[in-house]
């Protein structure tokens, strides 16, 4: 380990303190180390989105700035993921996601800045690779050499994907002599949850509970919900937490929060319904898909307030946070929003953000005499 990277502590397997209100009764379950790879505290500043309906005001935690090519929220649970990993002796690492996985992505980085290889499970609407167009995260995860298997949209993450996974496994023992660390979907586990514990005791020092009434957030596989909404409870629930359905609807999240708190030994005291609101409605066309109105939302939040969301997860939060302000403020507890910004920006780049011809505005130099209007 060379002494730079002992002094910044960055990548570097080291023991992890868990905050002092994790009681007795969940150490058991605390993992025992962390590398760590995000760029913490991550900042919060208000956030003017004109259309916030008033009496709500809005400000923003920039998760989508724990790194660069290694950012967004799963950067957090890698932490705890990959010290795992390599605590294991493992050289590689499998996980799953959809073709322009977010979490798919981080992990490839993250596992090849550590020295482990990434093998990668993608839904595709394709399994002709010739047909494959590598831009957005596909690009980055190529450029770091991950290992890429594609599998059919709808392949079920227990019945297709697991047995695959675990067959892979087998055979890079057995074969390659690779000890590898599998991943669940989003990294969301046992072992990833305490990625958004440690972002909680974040918000804590950043005085989030005596400054704001509710966090909401984009919810996938439910790792972050999961981390936050027990996060709340164990520090007295003074937060509303709101984690916008994207994928899947509320029952597949209250239930895999459940299994989180029985995982945990807390489900006598705790029930997901009852220390999480799911906010259902918001998935549109379905996971990975986008409306013309979700669109025209997130390039109106970058041309307005300079914030890029992404179109599969922020982008649909947001949009899905603003309409419940105005439907139904009632489920906020209070008018004092934070919205945690997950990342994703690179499913900007999967060609979905089109501006039509005739709105782009983009004019030659031949044209100064007629200045563009900013739309
Ligand atoms: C940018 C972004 N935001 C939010 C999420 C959802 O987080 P979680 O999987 O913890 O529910 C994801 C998951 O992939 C993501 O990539």
């Amino acid at each position: 380990m060379s002494s730079l990277a002992r002094a910044c502590n960055y990548k570097v397997l080291v023991p992890y303190e868990p905050p002092s209100w994790i009681g007795p009764a969940l150490l058991p379950q605390v993992p025992s180390h962390r590398v760590t790879l995000a760029r913490t505290n991550t900042p919060i500043h208000e956030w003017k989105l004109a259309t916030t309906p008033a009496p709500f005001s809005l400000a923003i935690k920039r998760d989508d700035m724990t790194g660069s090519t290694l950012s967004g929220n799963k950067v957090r649970k890698l932490e705890f993921l990959l010290a795992d990993a390599k605590k294991k002796q493992c050289t590689a690492v499998i996980t799953c996601g959809g073709l322009q996985s977010n979490h798919c992505r981080a992990t490839a980085i993250a596992a090849r800045e550590l020295g482990m290889d990434s093998y990668l499970f993608l839904r595709s609407p394709t399994n002709d690779p010739n047909s494959i167009k590598f831009d957005g995260n596909l690009l980055l995860d190529r450029m770091v050499g991950a290992k890429i298997f594609l599998v059919p949209l709808k392949a079920s993450q227990a019945r297709d994907l697991q047995p695959r996974m675990d067959r892979l496994t087998r055979e890079l023992k057995d074969r390659c002599h690779v000890t590898a660390y599998p991943i669940p979907i989003g990294g969301s586990n046992l072992v990833g949850f305490w990625g958004y514990v440690e972002a909680f005791r974040e918000l804590l020092n950043q005085g989030v509970p005596d400054d704001y009434t509710d966090l909401v957030f984009a919810c996938g596989s439910g790792g972050t919900a999961s981390g936050l909404s027990v996060a709340n409870q164990l520090t007295g629930n003074r937060l509303g937490v709101h984690a916008v359905a994207v994928c899947d609807d509320k029952n597949y999240f209250y239930g895999h929060v459940n299994e989180t708190l029985r995982g945990l030994g807390l489900l006598n005291e705790y029930k997901a319904e009852d220390i999480l609101d799911v906010i259902d409605g918001y998935k549109g066309r379905g996971y990975g898909l986008s409306t013309d109105e979700e669109l025209d939302f997130v390039s109106s939040v970058s041309k307005t307030t300079g914030i890029l969301l992404d179109p599969t997860y922020t982008g649909k939060a947001a949009f899905g946070m603003i309409n419940e302000m105005r439907l139904r403020p009632e489920r906020f507890r209070g008018k004092k929003v934070l919205f945690i910004h997950t990342g994703g920006v690179f499913g900007l780049f999967d060609g979905r953000q089109i501006f039509p011809k005739d709105r782009h505005g983009i004019k030659t130099w031949f044209d100064l005499d007629n200045i563009p209007e900013i739309d």
